[in-house]
């Protein structure tokens, strides 16, 4: 391949920008082309598209956000939408597009690679709700992020004695609720991947701990549950604790990515390019085992995530 193309798609996540300076290094240092696609897929769309080479991206690993911009393009998911970026793609000699984002993004891919477009998929979200990959680029800063927000959250519900019910991005998957709630000592943890009757699970936990003389308390709801405020007013109600609720929203997204979301963007975003020097398309980089490695979109889309029950059995069992 001579000229590919590089967007980022779905929700911003810090690291992405990392990701996009990877492929451009990478791509540029073995002869290619790398044309940034803005705002995604809307961006093939438009033709909104703008040459990138190795000075264009200096100065971003450490920044949040994406310099290409991001959308959830609804057009794209139609006929029309998807023959315009292809007409784009044939426009600027595009011969193949690495796409930084969750799964609605590596759909689109997919499509793009069976319509003869050759698409790597490079998992970035805060989420981590990609199903094939153990790790989403984003995942860890957002973790640190949510960890220092709540960590502040506790200063002023100690002074108190009051409940804090935070609720924590992460759209279907508790996996950010769950790990952020073990750092910071979370009484209870509601997460979608672990059903109960959510209300009698928090209250007999917040009893229990009572029982035991605290009287401060951090329960972490995933928003995929959501309705933190009324959950605050039946613990205020039941527990006869003070109780506030807090949606720690959009702030979650933004920041300086961390070391391990730098480090992991370079080597997916290395990688990409590396599977389409050698024709390769229709893959997604992910991280297994610890190593680095690619499966096919279709597959990769199909799998199903595991829950972690043990590491929930064990938040809650130390949190006591
Ligand atoms: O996928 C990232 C994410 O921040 C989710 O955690 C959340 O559900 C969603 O995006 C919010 O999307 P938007 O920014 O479009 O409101």
């Amino acid at each position: 391949m001579k000229t590919i193309g590089v967007l980022t798609s779905g929700g911003d996540a810090p690291g992405m920008n990392a990701a996009i300076r990877a492929v451009v290094r990478t791509a540029c240092e073995n002869g290619m082309k790398v044309l940034g696609i803005n705002r995604g897929y809307q961006g093939l769309i438009d033709d909104d598209i703008r040459e990138l080479n190795i000075r264009s991206v200096s100065d971003i690993i450490h920044r949040g956000g994406t310099m290409l911009y991001s959308a959830r393009c609804t057009a794209f998911k139609e006929e029309a939408g998807m023959q315009k970026a292809i007409e784009t793609c044939k426009k600027h000699g595009i011969e193949g597009i690495v796409v930084i984002g969750g799964d609605g993004s590596f759909r689109g891919a997919r499509d793009l690679s069976l319509r003869g477009i050759p698409c790597i998929g490079v998992p970035g979200t805060i989420d981590n709700d990609i199903v094939s990959t153990d790790y989403t680029i984003g995942y860890d800063t957002c973790l640190n992020t949510v960890m220092q927000m709540v960590d502040r959250i506790r200063d002023t519900v100690e002074s108190h004695s009051r409940c804090m019910v935070v609720e924590v991005m992460g759209n279907k998957c508790g996996d950010l609720t769950l790990n952020a709630g073990i750092a910071v000592g979370a009484t209870a943890i509601v997460i979608p991947e672990i059903r109960s009757d959510i209300e009698q699970h928090v209250i007999n936990r917040i009893r229990r701990t009572q029982k035991t003389d605290k009287k401060h308390f951090i329960v972490m709801v995933a928003e995929g549950i959501g309705g933190v405020e009324e959950l605050a007013k039946k613990i205020e109600k039941e527990c006869g604790v003070e109780s506030r609720a807090v949606v720690l929203g959009h702030v979650q997204r933004g920041g300086s990515p961390t070391v391990r979301d730098r480090v992991m963007a370079s080597q997916m975003g290395y990688k990409a390019v590396q599977l389409l020097m050698n024709g390769i398309g229709n893959r997604v980089t992910v991280l297994k085992d610890d190593h680095i490695t690619d499966y096919d979109i279709y597959e990769a889309l199909n799998m199903k995530k595991a829950v972690n029950d043990e590491l929930y059995k064990i938040a809650h069992e130390i949190s006591i």
